[in-house]
């Protein structure tokens, strides 16, 4: 009785944790379509070769992704020879060499993508004291995923609602808790001009780049699908064949 007592107790407690934890979180971002999500999901590669762009030629100036390299840019459709002359457009400090020192050199495929800024220190200084968070996980880091980072990409408002006391340096965003952030909208239309000739409105690009840091913090999801797709298929088979075998056994006896 009292185990189970406690175990109630805890339980509530536990939702209750949970329903706080959330309450600080912004408010529900709507739910987008994506190829990606739903059992059979696949990424759109155009998409994430897109969102690679915009994340390189817009975010990638203030927010970090270190959790990639550039060799996992073959996961979004790019060959071995396109990532390395990529990885070689950027320099990275490699080392020390033999006199102890740090030194810089060309990217290769199996670095990590680089840093805008040397340490968050460095991040904040140059962002106003608001730090551009790593994006590698950011997709997973917060409630809504990618319909979050849409929507708060696509929810900036040059005029807050009457009343709301904007910081100094400080935008309005409907979908960032508390609805002030600091960063400012980082896209306008044509922002980005897109190799595939695809018209850059904001919303496509932040559809593009949504995509990207997806797949980024989970690359492996279309292995999951497909694996989960391979065991219903032979579990369905399964089925059908123990029914056979429970017919052929059960055949010659009354039941
Ligand atoms: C000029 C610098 C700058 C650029 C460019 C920039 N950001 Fe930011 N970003 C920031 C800063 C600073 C913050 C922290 C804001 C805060 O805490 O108020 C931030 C926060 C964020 C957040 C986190 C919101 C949260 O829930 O904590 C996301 C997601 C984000 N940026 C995505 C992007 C994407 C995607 C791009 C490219 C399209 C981009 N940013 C471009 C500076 C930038």
């Amino acid at each position: 009785m009292r185990t189970a007592k406690l175990l109630i107790a805890s339980v509530l407690a536990l939702g209750l944790g949970m329903g706080a934890a959330s309450a600080a979180v912004g408010p529900k971002a709507p739910v987008q379509e994506w190829p990606h999500t739903g059992f059979f999901g696949t990424f759109d590669r155009a998409a994430l070769q897109r969102g690679y762009q915009v994340y390189k030629e817009v975010c990638a100036a203030c927010h970090a992704m270190k959790q990639i390299r550039f060799r996992n840019l073959e996961g979004i459709g790019l060959s071995a020879a396109e990532v390395a002359a990529l990885a070689k457009e950027y320099e990275t400090t490699d080392g020390p060499n033999d006199e102890g020192e740090m030194f810089k050199r060309p990217a290769r495929a199996a670095d990590r993508f680089p840093s805008p800024f040397p340490n968050e220190l460095a991040a904040r200084a140059a962002n106003g004291g608001a730090y551009p968070l790593d994006l590698s996980l950011i997709a997973k880091n917060r409630a809504g995923g990618e319909n979050y980072v849409y929507a708060l990409l696509t929810g900036y408002r040059d005029n807050p609602p009457p009343g709301f006391v904007l910081g100094d340096g400080m935008y309005y965003n409907d979908w960032f808790a508390g609805h002030q952030i600091a960063m400012g909208p980082p896209l306008m239309a044509d922002r980005v001009t897109y190799a595939d000739g695809t018209p850059a409105t904001v919303e496509r690009m932040a559809k593009d780049v949504s995509t990207f840091l997806a797949w980024a913090a989970s690359p492996h999801l279309e292995a999951r699908n497909s694996l989960g797709v391979k065991v219903m298929l032979f579990l369905f088979i399964l089925t059908g064949l123990l029914y056979a075998t429970k017919r052929k056994v059960w055949r010659n006896i009354k039941h």
